[in-house]
């Protein structure tokens, strides 16, 4: 029996941290042993919300092919492609736009959260109401049975089964209906213990140097009711401390619990010892980015495999489904 099919897509809009690293990147990594696996670069998507400062767009696309390879995914065993160079994306989508009843779109959780969170940018546009519709050609294109992502996705692929099922129903079988296999959230915070994410510039990038690193890593927010070195803390509501469970040996994390509860070690000493496992940990990671960034020739022809391999599925699964509409 041939594999099972994975789709996922990550919006270009920035370079990669270790929220990405350890809430998607990691379980994609996984998921390549047992699935056929596609990842692409949603620049489309970006766009949507992007669309007046597109700059962004093309500057992360390479440079997040670059992350995923450096992180351990593999684009001989994975199919790594970029959306926009799929045209079928966009015939797909506009099909599926003539079967999308409005109120789906307009009722979904995630649209709504975002017109709210994204005010300073004008998203009240046909396309940005229409990114749902988008996804699910994408994840249909390749017949997709599984979709990895967040919680705050789970909407737009319930979305996309709605659509494949009213496909299916007014033309005949051609889609799978994908299941969503939901991502747990990444559980280290940024330096200030919000959720990770560049725009609150409190994220450690994959790209980061080892001085940024520790830089960082000086800067975080720990135990926020320990005030003196005296003060007893508690590793359990400590950011430090989920790094620490990460990135150091089973035996330092023991002594840092137990230490920090007695206030035998002192904040600055504890994030020390974690920086340096950190800078150790990631340090392969860093490796593999400047063997790529020396040859982005090669990292352009992977992105070309990838696409020729998606374009070959697209073009099969558009074929069928012209077939199907009748059109
Ligand atoms: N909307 C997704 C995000 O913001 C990106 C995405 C686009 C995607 N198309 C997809 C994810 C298809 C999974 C499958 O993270
Ligand atoms: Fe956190 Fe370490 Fe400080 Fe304890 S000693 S509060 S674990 S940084």
């Amino acid at each position: 029996m041939s594999k099972k099919v994975i789709v996922s897509g990550m919006r270009p809009t920035g370079k990669m941290h270790l929220g990405h690293l350890h809430g998607a990147l990691l379980n994609w990594k996984q998921l390549q042993e047992e699935y056929r696996c596609y990842y692409f670069i949603a620049d489309w998507h970006a766009l949507t919300s992007e669309y007046a400062n597109p700059d962004i767009i093309r500057e992360s696309t390479l440079d997040i092919i670059i992350d995923w390879i450096s992180v351990g995914l593999d684009p001989d065993v994975s199919t790594f492609f970029v959306q926009s160079a799929i045209k079928e994306h966009a015939e797909l989508h506009l099909i599926f736009s003539m079967i999308t009843p409005l109120p789906w779109l307009e009722r979904n959780p995630t649209y709504k959260e975002q017109l709210r969170e994204l005010s300073q940018r004008d998203v009240y546009t046909y396309g940005f109401l229409g990114y749902p519709v988008l996804q699910a050609a994408d994840i249909l294109m390749y017949k997709a049975n599984g979709v990895p992502v967040g919680e705050d996705q789970a909407p737009h692929v319930e979305l996309t089964r709605e659509i494949a099922r009213r496909f299916n129903h007014l033309y005949g079988e051609v889609f799978p209906v994908p299941d969503v296999l939901l991502t747990p959230t990444s559980k280290l915070l940024g330096l200030d213990r919000r959720k990770m994410s560049k725009s609150y510039g409190n994220a450690i990038f994959l790209s980061d140097g080892e001085e940024e690193i520790r830089t960082k890593v000086m800067q975080m927010i720990t135990d926020p009711q320990r005030a003196r070195r005296s003060d007893p803390g508690d590793p359990d509501v400590c950011n430090v401390y989920t790094f620490h469970e990460i990135y150091s040996e089973p035996e330092t994390v023991a002594r840092v619990n137990e230490e920090c509860r007695s206030a035998g070690i002192g904040c600055v000493e504890c994030k020390k010892i974690m920086a340096r496992n950190l800078v150790e940990g990631m340090a392969p990671i860093r490796e593999k980015r400047r063997e790529l960034e020396a040859d982005p020739e090669r990292v352009r022809e992977i992105v070309a495999q990838g696409n020729r391999r998606a374009a070959r599925v697209a073009g099969r699964t558009l074929e069928e489904v012209r077939a199907a509409v009748k059109i």
